[in-house]
């Protein structure tokens, strides 16, 4: 007869010993939420795949990072979906376009918001690519003109940080560089290092207007398949002199997360993108799951593998969850 000398349940008999041990939290200050610009006014356009997110325009959008701050997310990350589009993206990059105008309303309503905004052309172009289309592919380098472009209207308009997420070679640098010489050596730059082609963008691109109209994104994201190539667009990101890098999407990737943070110097930030959203919204709204028990494990299983900052649209469910605690 064997009984163990080593009973790993003795550090887990109450809460007390179990919180003494307890090796991860995921706390606000961690928790970034992605909104919706709109152009128009008074527009609060709920994006049916995904409940509880709105397109909305700039000056609603004000008012909900007024409310998210007070819940304690102070953070948030800008997408937009303009008026009109064009070829190339270049419509994103004025003072008055999408973006620079909510940057703006939101930094006159509450300035203390930290402000990320997407960088990328596919909400902005009439064909959905992410970039400039030469010869049925996106051209890699005339590309790079218009991220920087909007990048620096961005900085113009005043906001925190750039977050690019087009997976053109060689854009941090160019950007950097751009930033730099318009004077914004201060913005930080979080880059979408490895971002995959994945599936789990489907409820997003109803979101932001963005599906491509022809062919998919191959071509410029990432072959699911793939973690040495993942390794290596994170090395170039660093040495183009990225301050953050991401790994995108994060739950089919957790692995990524956790190599890159094993190998990598530098913070890290995981995509909770909008599949992986709407998959648990869909099945709370079955009652099939626990949603917020669901949720908070999900949060916790991308903390745990390495993630210092997760963008996550259950962001402010989280906080309301808390009720005036900080983290779990
Ligand atoms: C734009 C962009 C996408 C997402 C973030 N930035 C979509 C895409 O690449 O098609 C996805 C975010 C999400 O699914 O939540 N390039």
């Amino acid at each position: 007869m064997y009984f163990p000398s080593t009973r790993l349940r003795r550090l887990r008999a109450n809460p007390t010993i179990r919180a003494m041990v307890n090796e991860t939290t995921v706390s606000l200050d961690n928790l970034v939420m992605p909104l919706f610009a709109s152009a128009g006014k008074n527009i609060k356009k709920p994006i049916s795949s995904m409940p509880g997110n709105y397109q909305l325009s700039v000056e609603l959008l004000a008012q909900e990072c007024k409310e998210l701050y007070a819940l304690g997310i102070k953070s948030v990350l800008l997408f937009g979906i303009p008026e009109t589009k064009d070829d190339t993206g270049m419509i994103a990059a004025h003072d008055d376009s999408i973006i620079p105008s909510a940057i703006r309303a939101i930094k006159q309503e509450i300035p203390e918001m930290y402000v990320i905004a997407d960088v990328c052309n596919c909400e902005y172009t009439t064909h959905g690519h992410c970039g400039t289309i030469v010869n049925n592919d996106v051209d890699n380098d005339l590309t790079l003109k218009t991220l920087a472009a909007q990048a620096v209207a961005f900085a113009k308009a005043g906001v925190d940080m750039v977050a690019p997420s087009d997976m053109m070679d060689g854009r941090i640098v160019y950007i950097r560089e751009s930033l730099d010489e318009e004077g914004y050596t201060n913005i930080p730059i979080m880059a979408y290092s490895a971002k995959y082609a994945s599936a789990f963008y489907g409820p997003f691109r109803e979101a932001a207007e963005s599906a491509p109209q022809f062919g998919d994104r191959k071509t410029y994201q990432m072959n699911p398949a793939n973690s040495n190539e993942a390794m290596r667009e994170i090395e170039l990101d660093i040495e183009e002199a990225a301050d953050i890098i991401m790994v995108k999407p994060a739950l089919s990737y957790l692995d990524i997360i956790r190599r890159a943070k094993d190998t990598f110097n530098i913070p890290i930030a995981a995509y909770n993108v909008s599949g992986e959203f709407s998959m648990v919204k869909a099945a709370a709204a079955n009652g099939w799951i626990d949603e917020e028990r669901i949720t908070k494990e999900i949060l916790m299983s991308i903390r745990r593998a390495g993630a210092d900052i997760i963008l996550t649209y259950h962001a402010k469910e989280i906080a309301q969850w808390l009720k005036g605690e900080k983290y779990f």
